[in-house]
């Protein structure tokens, strides 16, 4: 699969967690370029699938958000499952996951990774899984209206949403005029969603790559930190994609996660 760099690139700057959608459904053309689109990436990565589910997802979410906001209104979610056995699922996940999400963000569609706050059993029984894997998060998936309701608000407000933390925080090795790319690259980590907004992603540069590293091995949320971590490498990718550098990704031990080296 070709990452479709420049769209993706500008849905990281456009995607926001929304939570209160508008209930217009999805065309079939839209289903159709979604369920297209799943297949691609779930040969691309292996181990892991997004799996779409053209179904109201409200029993997915009823009664399990408890103080984390609620989810109401869309016409469809997508399940993001991995085989437990690979060692590397939780990342994988997050890579693959937010790969669908930049992809619903670039039609125009609105999301939320929704990772401990949901009801696994019943989305069990709409998704089709193996003894070996597990949903490890949902989203919900649809439209919106621009304007944001008062519970997103103060959801929003909770989660403490729209803040990130510098580079200065965010990186252990210290700045040293970095090349273009590596600025897109980081720039675009930073923007990516976590559980809570807890950010827990640590950035090393060197010559020619980016260690990804988890802040620390303790989880919270019962969500894995290395999911986080998934997330932010596809914005990595995408990021040093728009600065014209192609890279490969090698998995590393805990708390490291993943290295990004120029090819
Ligand atoms: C792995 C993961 C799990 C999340 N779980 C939930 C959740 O259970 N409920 C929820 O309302 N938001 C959830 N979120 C959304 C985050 O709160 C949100 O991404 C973060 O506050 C940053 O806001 P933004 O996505 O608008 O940039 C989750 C995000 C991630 C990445």
């Amino acid at each position: 699969m070709q990452i479709p760099v420049k769209k993706w690139y500008d849905a990281i700057y456009q995607r926001r967690s929304r939570r209160q959608f508008n209930g217009r459904e999805l065309s079939t053309d839209i289903t159709s370029h979604l369920e297209e689109f799943s297949k691609e990436i779930n040969e691309y990565i292996t181990g892991v699938k997004a799996v779409l589910v053209n179904e109201n997802p409200n029993q997915v979410f009823k009664g399990a958000i408890g103080s984390y906001g609620s989810i109401k209104g869309a016409p469809a979610y997508v399940a993001f499952v991995g085989n437990m056995e690979d060692a590397n699922v939780q990342e994988k996940v997050g890579y693959i996951g937010e790969g669908f999400i930049l992809e619903a963000t670039s039609i125009g569609l609105a999301t939320c990774w929704v990772g401990g706050f949901f009801r696994k059993e019943v989305a069990q029984k709409q998704v089709q899984i193996n003894p070996n894997e597990q949903i490890l998060a949902v989203s919900p998936v649809g439209y919106v209206d621009d304007k944001y309701s008062l519970e997103e608000k103060i959801m929003s407000k909770f989660a403490k949403s729209h803040n990130r933390k510098s580079l200065d925080e965010l990186c252990v090795t210290e700045e040293k005029n970095w090349p273009s790319w590596v600025q897109l690259a980081l720039d675009a980590a930073r923007l990516a969603p976590s559980a809570i907004n807890r950010q827990p992603w640590r950035f090393s540069v060197e010559d020619n790559n980016i260690k990804v590293s988890a802040d620390s091995l303790k989880d919270s949320y019962h969500i894995s930190k290395r999911l986080d971590c998934g997330i932010a490498m596809i914005h990595i990718e995408v990021g040093a994609n728009h600065g014209g550098v192609k890279g490969r990704w090698s998995y590393l031990e805990k708390p490291d996660v993943a290295l990004f080296e120029v090819i």
